[in-house]
């Protein structure tokens, strides 16, 4: 299997928009546009990178770096191409991109019913910090979101390409 990751540019807006809608597809959260992305992308301190399986786009990932600690914007794996240890991948390429722009712990927010990526950032080392009722809206509803934050100078070791 040959999983590898690229950095994302503002010009790779549609491609990024594309994999968030399908990554995001059934979560009923609104999928974010290209022109959100260009923009996004070419902010000072926001990373981004694109998961590539066997040369197909697998998932993708962004956070902002300010100052010493960075967030997590989004990450999402491809429906089909789930529990392949795509989304471990990436959170650890990321967290390693983070630390090397000088990040030392990052913060991320999940829905709180999100259990597949509450279990993913579990084994990951993020601890919840702090639950935000009525968060999301998401079909009428309104669910809560917990904040859950990792130490990044304690870098889990990186899978090999
Ligand atoms: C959450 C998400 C990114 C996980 O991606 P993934 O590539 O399937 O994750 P991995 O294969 O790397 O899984 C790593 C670990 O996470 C946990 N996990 C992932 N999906 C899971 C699921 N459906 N059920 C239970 N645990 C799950 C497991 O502990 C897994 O390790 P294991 O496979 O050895 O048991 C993916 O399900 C997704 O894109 N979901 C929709 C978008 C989303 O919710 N993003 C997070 C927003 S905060």
């Amino acid at each position: 299997m040959t999983l590898v990751v690229h950095t994302l540019g503002p010009a790779d807006d549609a491609l990024a928009a594309g994999l968030h809608a399908l990554c995001f597809k059934e979560s009923g959260e609104r999928a974010w546009s290209a022109d959100e992305f260009r923009q996004l992308l070419g902010t000072p301190g926001c990373l981004g990178m694109v998961a590539v399986l066997e040369q197909r786009p697998a998932g993708l990932a962004l956070a902002r770096v300010a100052a010493d600690e960075a967030e997590v914007l989004t990450l999402g794996v491809v429906p089909s191409l789930r529990r392949q240890g795509i989304g471990d991948f990436l959170l650890a390429r990321l967290g390693h991109a983070c630390r090397q722009c000088g990040a030392r712990c990052l913060f991320l927010e999940v829905a709180e019913d999100n259990f597949p990526a509450r279990r993913l950032y579990g084994s990951n080392g993020f601890v919840v910090v702090a639950r935000r009722d009525g968060y999301y809206a998401r079909g009428g509803c309104r669910g809560a979101a917990l904040v859950l934050r990792r130490e990044l100078a304690r870098d889990k070791p990186m899978r090999a390409e």
